[in-house]
């Protein structure tokens, strides 16, 4: 049975990766800290249903201040995704990411450094390093994050790979935009989505033409667990779900499963927006054998179906479509 680390259980992302690796019959120690970057609660009960499962081990500890050196005896592979996410908070709140991102990061490094060098090390970082370079990103491509949130995963990236450099089996992942159930409250779709249901006015910081590579999270973890399995060191990879649309794109698909109008409000960008993100996927298709499965229609009819269940409608009809995680 592989035995694995999984940083950020209670988290967006970390939660659907710890359901896929229970589902392939992995045994995890699951680390998150259940910080205030969001209600705690939230994270708090994806982390409790996963220690419904007796192959899943709870440990509610900061990575910064935690002892890790213990619970990684045994362990194969960790999968780093704790981190504070978000870009508008990080202009004011840039001690709590240099914590999380930074320091957290170093810490997995330096205790897997100590335990046992063989362990392999898969980390999340984020298209925010590339800012407003030119789309399609290329891993090899200028990285000009416009956020403290963007340069925090960076400077986390560039440990990530340093260790390779001593030794250690490395490997970070530039996720493009995550949606899908559970999706963060600080999210768009998510915002969207809540507000739809209630009827209320939805808030669009700028002309909604700006697109993204909008990734589903199902994608999103079965490359995260590919790239645990392949031996490759040192490198970063795209992981992007191959959707680039615009928000006036989706607020419309919105919109159709919605089946009435929505209100949506447009309002000047918002510092440390990028204009267009846009990920060149041939590394991770070479490498990880990644190519995204889920189209945009589709992920966020999943998304749609979650949190209608979650924030309810009595207005809206339908209901059939099928709860993916
Ligand atoms: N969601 C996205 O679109 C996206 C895009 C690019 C990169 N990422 C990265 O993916 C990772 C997961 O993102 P998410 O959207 O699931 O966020 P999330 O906030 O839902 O999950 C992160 C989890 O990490 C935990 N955590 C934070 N700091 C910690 C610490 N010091 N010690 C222990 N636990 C800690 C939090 O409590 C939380 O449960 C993050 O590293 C993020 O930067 C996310």
């Amino acid at each position: 049975m592989k035995r694995v680390l999984v940083t950020g259980a209670g988290g967006f992302i970390g939660s659907h990766l710890c359901d896929l690796l229970l589902e392939r019959g992995a045994s995890i120690v699951g680390v998150d800290a259940f910080t205030d970057s969001y209600d705690p609660q939230e994270k708090r009960d994806r982390a409790t249903k996963l220690s419904e499962s007796a192959d899943f081990h709870l440990i509610e500890a900061d990575l910064a201040s935690i002892d890790l050196d213990r619970y990684l005896d045994g362990v194969d592979t960790v999968y780093h995704l704790a981190g504070r996410a978000g870009v508008r908070s990080s202009f004011s709140d840039f001690d709590k990411y240099q914590s999380d991102n930074i320091v957290a990061t170093r810490k997995v490094i330096d205790a897997i450094k100590r335990c046992d060098p063989s362990i392999r090390l898969v980390a999340a970082s984020s298209s925010s390093v590339y800012g407003n370079a030119p789309v399609p990103f290329t891993e090899g491509g200028a990285t000009e994050p416009v956020s403290p949130y963007g340069w925090s995963k960076l400077e986390a990236e560039r440990m990530i790979i340093d260790a390779a450099q001593d030794g250690l089996s490395t490997i970070a992942l530039r996720y493009f935009t995550v949606y899908g159930p559970r999706q963060r409250p600080d999210m768009g779709f998510r915002k969207f989505i809540k507000a739809a249901l209630a009827n209320e006015p939805i808030e669009i910081y700028g002309d909604g033409n700006q697109s993204r590579d909008f990734t589903y999270v199902y994608d999103i973890v079965e490359a995260t667990i590919a790239a645990g399995e392949v031996s490759d060191s040192g490198l970063v990879i795209n992981i992007g779900g191959g959707s680039i649309v615009t928000i006036r794109h989706v607020l419309s698909l919105i919109e159709a499963m919605l089946g009435r109008p929505i209100d949506v409000r447009y309002g000047p960008f918002a510092k440390g927006d990028v204009m267009h993100t846009g990920a060149d996927l041939s590394l991770a298709k070479r490498v990880l054998s990644y190519s995204p499965r889920s189209s945009i229609e589709e992920g966020i009819g999943h998304e749609f179906a979650y949190f209608k269940e979650v924030f309810g409608d009595a207005e809206v009809d339908g209901g059939e479509m099928e709860v993916v995680r």
